[in-house]
C-alpha cells in the first residue's frame, strides 16, 4: 500500500515528496471550506500552488465536477508527470483521486485529508470514484496515492456533526477487528479523545486489512460492515432530497447488521445489546419508515458488493471479529430495518 504519515504537515516526508515534482506541475483540489487550508501548504512549502475549487458537498461528487477538473487540468496543460494534491474530506479524495487516476491514463496524487472520515477511511486504501445518478460510488477505480498525510490539527475547525460522522468508521474498525480499540473509543467522551491515538489506531486496522487484501477478494470486505444497509439508507435519503451524513447512515447500518448477525446465529444477544446501546448513545437516530423499506432493499440489490442475486453482508461473530460473504433474506432485512 501507500505510505501514511500521521503528524504535523511540516514533517519532512511531505516536503521530500513534494520536492520530487516540478513546482509548476502541482495542483490542489479543494472545496469551498478547505480552500483556506492552502495557505498552510504555502507556508510550509513556500510554493504558490494553484487550486481547482469545487463547491462543498456530496452532491458535487459527480460527473460534472469530474469533467470540470479534467477541463481545468487540460486548460492548464497539466502534464503526466505532475502531482494532484487532494486537500479536503472524502468527497475531495474520492473525486480528486479518480480525476488523477483517469487524466492522461493516470497521474500521481497525494491525499491530505481534513476530515476525520477522510483520515481514518476515505483517503487511505486507494478507492476513488464518483456517485452516478442515485448510486453512491458507482463509477470509480482503485488507484493508490503516492502518500497520505494526516494532520489532526485540521479537525479543530471541523463541525461537530462531521466529526461524529467520521467517528462511525472508527467504531466500525473496533467492531470488526479490535475489541479493546472499540472499548477505548466508545468509553471516553468524544471531546476527550486523543485524536492522534484514534487516527493511528484506525489507520493501523484499515491498512493492515487493505495490505492483506488490496482487491477486496476476502478480508477487505470486513470494512463493509454497516455499509450494505448504510449505503442503501444514504442513497434513499439523497433520493428523497433529505441527505444524511454517511457516518449516521453507517451507524444505523451497523445496528441493523448486528441484529442480522444475531439472527444468523453468529453474534450473542448480549453483545448486540452492548453495540446497540453504544451506537444509539453516540449517533443521532435515523428512522426508516415502513413504506420506504422496499426502495431501500432495492438499492441493496444494486449494491456492487453482490456477486449473485443475494445481498452480500459482513456480519459480526463477536465484538472485534467479523465474517464476510454473509447473506440474509429480504424478509429478515425488512424486519431488522423496521425494529432497530
Ligand atoms: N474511498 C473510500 O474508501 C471512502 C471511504 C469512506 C467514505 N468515502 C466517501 O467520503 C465521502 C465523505 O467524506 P467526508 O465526510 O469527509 O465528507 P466531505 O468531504 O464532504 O467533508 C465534509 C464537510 O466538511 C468540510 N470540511 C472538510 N474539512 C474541513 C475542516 N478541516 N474544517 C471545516 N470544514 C471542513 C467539507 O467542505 C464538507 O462540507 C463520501 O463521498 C463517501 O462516499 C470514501
Ligand atoms: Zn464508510
Amino acid at each position: 500500500m501507500h505510505p501514511i504519515t500521521i503528524d504535523n504537515l511540516e514533517n519532512e516526508n511531505f516536503l521530500n515528496l513534494i520536492n520530487q515534482y516540478d513546482p509548476l506541475q502541482l495542483i490542489a483540489i479543494v472545496d469551498d471550506n478547505t480552500a483556506p487550508f492552502l495557505e498552510t501548504i504555502h507556508q510550509i512549502t513556500d510554493l504558490n500552488i494553484d487550486a481547482i475549487q469545487l463547491p462543498a458537498g456530496e452532491q458535487f461528487k459527480n460527473i460534472n465536477s469530474l469533467a470540470g477538473i479534467w477541463k481545468d487540468l487540460t486548460d492548464n496543460h497539466f502534464r503526466r508527470d505532475g502531482l494532484i494534491i487532494n486537500l479536503g474530506g472524502g468527497v475531495i479524495s474520492d473525486i480528486g483521486g479518480f480525476a488523477a487516476a483517469s487524466y492522461k491514463r493516470g497521474i500521481d496524487f497525494i491525499n491530505i485529508p481534513t476530515t476525520l472520515l477522510g483520515m481514518v477511511d476515505a483517503a487511505i486504501g486507494g478507492k476513488t470514484g464518483i456517485d452516478f445518478f442515485d448510486f453512491k460510488n458507482q463509477i470509480g477505480v482503485i488507484k493508490q496515492p503516492k502518500g497520505v498525510f494526516c494532520d489532526v490539527n485540521f479537525l479543530k475547525t471541523l463541525p461537530k456533526e462531521e466529526l461524529l460522522s467520521g467517528f462511525a468508521e472508527v467504531v466500525k474498525h473496533g467492531l470488526v477487528n479490535d475489541k479493546k480499540y472499540f472499548e477505548y473509543c466508545t468509553s471516553t467522551p468524544i471531546e476527550n479523545l486523543d485524536w492522534n491515538k484514534v487516527v493511528k489506531g484506525s489507520i493501523a486496522i484499515k491498512s493492515n486489512i487493505v495490505k492483506a487484501d488490496p482487491d477486496e477478494k476476502g478480508i477487505r470486505k470486513f470494512l463493509n460492515f454497516g455499509h450494505t444497509i448504510g449505503h442503501a439508507i444514504e442513497s434513499h435519503y439523497l433520493e428523497i432530497g433529505n441527505p444524511i451524513l454517511h457516518g449516521f447512515a453507517v451507524a444505523k447500518g451497523m445496528i441493523v447488521e448486528s441484529k442480522l448477525s444475531v439472527e444468523a446465529g453468529l453474534l450473542s444477544e448480549d453483545e448486540f445489546i452492548q453495540i446497540e446501546n453504544t451506537l444509539t448513545k453516540l449517533f443521532p437516530k435515523v428512522s426508516v419508515k415502513e413504506n420506504d423499506i422496499p426502495s431501500i432493499i432495492q438499492k441493496m440489490k444494486n449494491d456492487k458488493k453482490n456477486h449473485t442475486d443475494a445481498i452480500n453482508f459482513t456480519f459480526l461473530q463477536s465484538i472485534g471479529k467479523a465474517v464476510y460473504n454473509q447473506t440474509a433474506s429480504e424478509e429478515s432485512i425488512a424486519k431488522a430495518l423496521f425494529i432497530c
